[in-house]
């Protein structure tokens, strides 16, 4: 066989997760609430909402989730089972700082994920750590309304500070933030921002827009990423970051140059216009019209453009699921997809929440960021949501997931054939965990089963799917047996 088409040896197969979604115990050992603590269940059909106090009679999937903080072993052990050699979570910023606004830190949370990287060490398993995956503390969005306001990097700054000290050698490979583009579009200020009201102080209404709170805001995390990253390099001159980006991955529709230059512009102000920032570490000359035209006035501070430059992040890792199209015609077919959906490709399949299948848009994107940047890369998230049952013998046969993730593992191995510096690819999510999209626990993704049901029943007993074995023997064979 053509040895470049191997992975190279050492490369990090493993799983992904979020602190958000699968640890549960929300207000135990001093945890204070998140931000998505306050978001209610939903599907498909039914938007999340967020609500000011906890409402009685709502669902709110985070508070127990899969109760990974008393079940870490467990699933670790599973998870060393499968011969991870990376694990992606996040640290529950409100488990460190429960308001976000105190200047000491809480022991107990701090000696719970203590107890995560001794039991990943005891399996060498390399973490990979999102410092921020939308967890903010929904005190200081009470209070200062979240990343609208400038304050929020102080605090920010303390938090990334105390763990990076704490864990300066267990970990190498940090994510300040989880998707930072995903502010970029409209709606989703609460979730990626953690902004509840608009500028008339009244509570944010979730279908309308404010560009402004939302750029202000990402600005204020460029800055908290560039000064985290100037921090850990003093803290451990080997600590790398990342930058992290939801990639939606657009096509044109159809070859007429209307379609190319709008999918050009989605490209650069949905996607790049972040990594841009982070990996250049200046604003793009492309996003100045784009402001100018969604009335966007920047508050910046006399210093920021050094700190963006000195705060370069080292590699690239993103999320992709699906790709879409985009077209110059507003009477074409729509489809889902995560977080945005778009015109549907005639060409793909979806998936059961009408996300378009595409394993070749992920070689694709693994050759524009390539191309673009030139510093390795890591797939952070990748996997299939689907419905798994139980049949008459308690099995989980799910091949529509092996399918899935086989195919994609293809393209990367194609695309590292064609030189692509790709290093880790960590599968969303390798245990069934609560969707962030419509906080459902139906919507699977995990290799191992978790016993946990919509209405909030459910054992939480963990069991192994048929693409349990099949993962493990895929990196046993370092991504030969497919
Ligand atoms: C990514 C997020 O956007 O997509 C994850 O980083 C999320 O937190 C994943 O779970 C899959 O989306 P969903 O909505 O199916 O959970």
């Amino acid at each position: 066989m053509n040895d470049l088409y191997q992975f190279p040896e050492g490369f990090l197969w493993g799983g992904a997760t979020a602190a958000n979604q699968i640890e549960g115990a929300w207000n135990e050992d001093g945890k204070g609430v998140s931000t998505l603590d306050m978001f209610t269940g939903g599907s498909i059909h039914q938007k999340r909402r967020i609500t000011l106090e906890i409402d009685p009679s709502e669902r709110y999937p985070t508070h127990e989730a899969i109760d990974f903080y008393h079940r870490y072993e467990e699933d670790i052990r599973l998870f060393a089972e499968m011969g991870f050699k990376m694990f992606r979570f996040s640290i529950n910023w409100t488990r460190i700082f429960p308001n976000g606004d105190e200047l000491e830190p809480n022991q107990k949370g701090l000696e719970f994920y203590d107890r995560i990287f001794a039991e990943l060490k005891k399996y060498k398993i390399e973490p990979l750590v999102t410092i921020a995956h939308y967890e903010f503390p929904f005190h200081l969005s009470k209070t200062i309304n979240g990343w609208a306001s400038r304050e929020m990097i102080q605090h920010y700054l303390r938090y990334s500070e105390v763990i990076m000290n704490r864990y300066k050698n267990d970990v190498k490979y940090w994510i300040p933030f989880n998707e930072i583009n995903c502010i970029t579009l409209a709606h989703k200020a609460y979730q990626a921002g953690g902004i509840i009201s608009d500028e008339t102080g009244n509570l944010i209404d979730l279908k309308k827009d404010n560009a402004q709170l939302r750029f202000q805001a990402l600005h204020h995390q460029f800055i908290a990423s560039a000064l985290t990253v100037m921090k850990g390099k003093e803290i451990n001159p080997g600590f790398q970051f990342g930058s992290m980006l939801t990639h939606f991955t657009f096509y044109p529709l159809t070859c007429n140059p209307e379609d190319i230059m709008l999918a050009t512009r989605e490209m650069q102000m949905k996607i790049y216009f972040c990594s841009d920032v982070l990996h250049r570490g200046y604003y793009p000359s492309y996003s100045k019209l784009f402001f100018q035209q969604e009335g966007v006035n920047l508050q910046q501070e006399p210093g920021d453009a050094e700190i963006l430059r000195k705060g370069t992040v080292d590699f690239t890792t993103f999320s992709y699921y699906m790709s879409v199209c985009v077209s110059s015609d507003p009477n074409q077919e729509q489809t889902g997809g995560n977080l945005l959906g778009g015109v549907k490709n005639p060409y793909l399949q979806e998936s059961e929440w009408k996300w378009q299948i595409d394993p070749i848009g992920l070689r694709y994107t693994l050759h524009t960021l390539y191309d673009r940047y030139q510093v390795p890369l890591m797939i952070a998230e990748n996997g299939l949501g689907a419905v798994d049952t139980l049949d008459e013998n308690g099995n989980i046969n799910d091949d529509y997931r092996i399918d899935y993730l086989r195919e994609h593992i293809k393209e990367m191995k194609q695309a590292i054939a064609e030189g692509v510096d790709l290093i880790g690819y960590t599968s969303w999510a390798c245990i069934d965990s609560v969707s962030l999209g419509t906080g459902e626990m139906k919507k699977r993704y995990g290799f191992v089963y978790v016993d946990k049901h919509d209405d909030g029943t459910g054992s939480l007993k963990r069991i192994k799917k048929k693409s349990f074995d099949w993962y493990k023997e895929v990196i046993a064979s370092n991504g030969e047996n497919l």
